[in-house]
């Protein structure tokens, strides 16, 4: 079954246009939701239940939305003034710019807690609402991501060692690559441990090629302001290693994601191949 594009646009913004009726907070919200972004952690998600074969159900749209929810959130918080204090995100003005900064740490607050209502009335199991509870929780809170934004922030200016730079990645932006897959194990009851392997290899892979691509391409290609890090000197694999060595580092975590993905039981990996070669540059 194909995935629906239009369908997960549906939810992503369909409680937030229906239901949040405070003034000012779904324009907000809606407006980073709308302006964009690739969509690849709820993709993944989606083409992962796909290849075991799983109906796909308005419930799993949910889950996926409830993904992108907090993605969104993450980037609103990180383009603020007192973090990467970035203009542009997904090809417009960033969030704070256009409703000021209380709104956008607001818009951000709640695509952070939304999410667990939406998995709380996705209809899934009882057992399988609680595991996706915790492995969504641990990915982007103080365990995830949110501890990646920290350490990010303090090895800004500092060499650190590459241990300490893929401890950063896996955090800042492995965790949140991981819960699509291992969510998506979770509901199709597979081995979660090998979708866990290459999902931490995935979100280093992709936090390598966001430093790369940081690095090398336009505002067009990218649609936000390239060239930050160096200006901001945030620890990346092109500042530690030099922009060939990352794009190595890039090519050898790709290939092994393909190579895991093919070990994978009871699973038709090609659409999720596809994806991960879209990723190589
Ligand atoms: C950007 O993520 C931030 C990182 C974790 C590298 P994406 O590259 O997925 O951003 P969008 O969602 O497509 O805008
Ligand atoms: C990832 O790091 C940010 C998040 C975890 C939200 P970056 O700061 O490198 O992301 P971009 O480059 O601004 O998208
Ligand atoms: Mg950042
Ligand atoms: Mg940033
Ligand atoms: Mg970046």
């Amino acid at each position: 079954m194909m995935i629906e594009i239009e369908k997960l646009n549906r939810v992503l913004l369909e409680f937030y246009e229906k239901e949040v009726t405070v003034t000012g907070l779904a324009q907000a919200v809606s407006y980073s939701l709308k302006a964009g972004g690739k969509r690849i952690r709820p993709i993944l998600f989606l083409e992962i239940l796909n290849g075991f074969g799983i109906q796909l159900s308005e419930g799993h749209y949910k889950v996926a939305a409830a993904i992108e929810w907090i993605h969104t959130g993450s980037l609103i918080h990180d383009d603020l003034p007192a973090m990467d204090n970035d203009d542009y995100r997904r090809g417009k003005l960033t969030n704070h710019k256009i409703y000021g900064e209380a709104l956008a740490i607001l818009a951000g607050d709640s695509l952070f807690l939304d999410p667990y209502y939406l998995l709380a009335t996705a209809g899934l199991s009882a057992e399988v609402t609680v595991a996706l509870v915790r492995e969504l929780s641990a990915a982007s809170g103080s365990l995830g991501m949110v501890a990646g934004q920290v350490i990010d922030m303090n090895s800004e200016g500092k060499q650190i060692s590459l241990k300490e730079l893929q401890e950063l990645h896996h955090l800042k932006t492995g965790r949140m690559l991981t819960f699509p897959l291992v969510a998506a194990g979770i509901i199709a009851g597979s081995d979660t441990g090998l979708l866990r392997q290459i999902g931490e290899k995935l979100g280093l892979a992709f936090q390598i090629r966001d430093d790369i691509l940081d690095a090398t391409a336009s505002f067009q290609e990218i649609g936000k302001t390239p060239g930050k890090d160096l200006l901001e000197e945030k620890a990346t694999y092109v500042s530690l290693l030099g922009l060939e060595a990352a794009k190595t580092e890039l090519d050898k975590n790709l290939f092994e994601v393909k190579s895991l993905l093919l070990a994978v039981k009871n699973f038709e990996a090609k659409a999720v191949l596809e994806i991960v070669e879209q990723l190589e540059l």
